[in-house]
């Protein structure tokens, strides 16, 4: 068990979350390594004997431990900026591992990612696709293209990170695809090495997976048929963990559709996996300061807010909440509001949430927070952004200390000329 109560304490393996909280403080994300090891090995075994490359969407999480964790495991990186090239290859993800993704690479960030020597661009219009292979036939390089797709599938996810619909930024039509491919073809700086696709994150069924993969399936043949050598196939991320009671697809499923739908192209497949593999690997942990009965409801004020794990003010996201010390088997829950200390209304985590009491000083650990949680905080308020910690069995080791408050601003400075002004 990665997380759960263990002699009436919620540990992380077997770290006891009061003993992490004493020694580095609150908020603070807590990562398993065994979890994180787990969620990989059956990723990856649910697409045994495929040719297929397993890339961990740094964006879900991109602590370098966390990364490093999953890179030994056999993991690439799917990365979407010069700061994700750099962080991946100091986790030791190799070059020749790395796609990158996202629709406005600036010619800096491909350029970095042509020194490195990267596996594959995924462009995402026909002015990327040229200013990329202008830049690269200029360094007397030729960089491998995949052409992002839209396969105009509606994932039924959030509305607000659903991709893969026309109307999207993201991705070329796919009615497009094949007239853009004859277009760019001759361009000295890139060679067209295949199509890809993501067609949303956190979808909870697979029936918009089979259809967007059956289409881009029909896509590789009429391009090979135009004579295009189609030789990779991304089909990103998406695959999603329960934050709640929910019943989402397996990897296993998710496998078997894949070679139901395209095994037989004989592409190399690409996968982009972020959350799958990191969410459940994660919690976050704060601290109630305090309790507060209003009129007709409690809250508990936390010392942690939207800007430590944003999901929740961002997406109305549930992330489960649970007193760090075991609840009596009796408790009698209650209906509170879970609040941050930020002054804005949207600085909340839950609203009539059912809670065993939970009194002031006490420690409460959020769950399934380990994909899109700490690499999404701020500093809003100059609240310095939540440590991060990784346990493995009985040990555990900060992996990025919480900044002091003196770190928020010091690159700060005040002009010559505002010194000494009186206002
Ligand atoms: N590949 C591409 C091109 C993507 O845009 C994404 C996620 C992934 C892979 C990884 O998707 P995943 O396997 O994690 O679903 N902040 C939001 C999620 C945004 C996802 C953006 N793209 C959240 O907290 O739910």
């Amino acid at each position: 068990m990665a997380f759960g109560y263990r002699a009436g304490r919620y540990c992380a393996e077997g770290v006891d979350l009061t003993a992490i909280a004493e020694a580095v403080g609150t908020p603070t994300y807590v990562y398993s390594r065994a979890r994180l090891e787990e969620r990989f090995t059956r990723f990856a075994a649910a697409l045994s004997g495929l040719d297929a490359m397993v890339c961990f969407a740094l964006k879900a999480n991109s602590n370098l431990a966390v990364v490093k964790t999953l890179a030994t495991a056999g993991a690439g990186g799917d990365v979407v900026s010069a700061g994700e090239i750099a962080r991946a290859r100091a986790a030791g993800i190799p070059a020749d591992r790395i796609v990158f993704a996202g629709v406005g690479k600036t010619s800096d960030e491909m350029t970095a990612a042509l020194d490195a020597g990267i596996y594959q661009f995924n462009c995402e219009s026909e002015p990327e696709i040229s200013a990329l292979s202008a830049l690269a036939a200029g360094r007397g390089q030729v960089a491998p293209v995949c052409v992002r797709v839209n396969p105009d599938v509606d994932a039924g996810t959030l509305s607000k990170i659903t991709t893969g619909k026309k109307g999207n930024k993201f991705g070329i039509d796919i009615d497009l695809i094949p007239a853009l491919f004859d277009r760019v073809r001759a361009l000295p700086g890139v060679r067209l090495v295949g199509v890809s696709l993501h067609l949303g994150s956190l979808l909870n069924d697979l029936a918009p997976y089979r259809a967007a993969f059956q289409r881009m399936a029909d896509l590789v043949r009429q391009l090979r048929a135009a004579g295009h050598a189609v030789e990779r196939l991304d089909l990103g991320g998406g695959l999603g963990v329960p934050y709640r009671d929910e019943v989402l697809p397996t990897p296993e499923a998710y496998g078997a559709l894949v070679r139901e739908t395209v095994a037989d192209l004989g592409c190399r497949l690409i996968f982009e996996p972020g959350r799958y593999l990191v969410a459940d690997a994660g919690v976050m942990l704060a601290r109630v300061v305090y309790v507060k009965e209003g009129s007709d409801r409690r809250f508990l004020i936390l010392d942690a807010a939207m800007n430590d794990l944003m999901r929740p003010a961002l997406y109305g996201a549930w992330h489960t909440v649970r007193p760090v010390l075991e609840p009596l088997q009796d408790a009698a829950e209650q209906p509170v509001d879970i609040v941050g200390p930020v002054c804005e209304s949207t600085d909340t985590f839950a609203q009539g949430r059912l809670m065993p009491p939970v009194a002031a000083g006490e420690l409460v650990v959020f769950e399934t927070a380990g994909a899109y949680g700490r690499v999404m905080a701020s500093s809003y308020n100059t609240r310095p952004e939540p440590a991060e910690v990784l346990v493995d069995g009985d040990r555990f080791a900060v992996v990025k200390p919480r900044p002091l408050i003196q770190d928020l601003f010091q690159n700060e400075s005040i002009p010559s000329w505002l010194e000494g002004s009186d206002g």
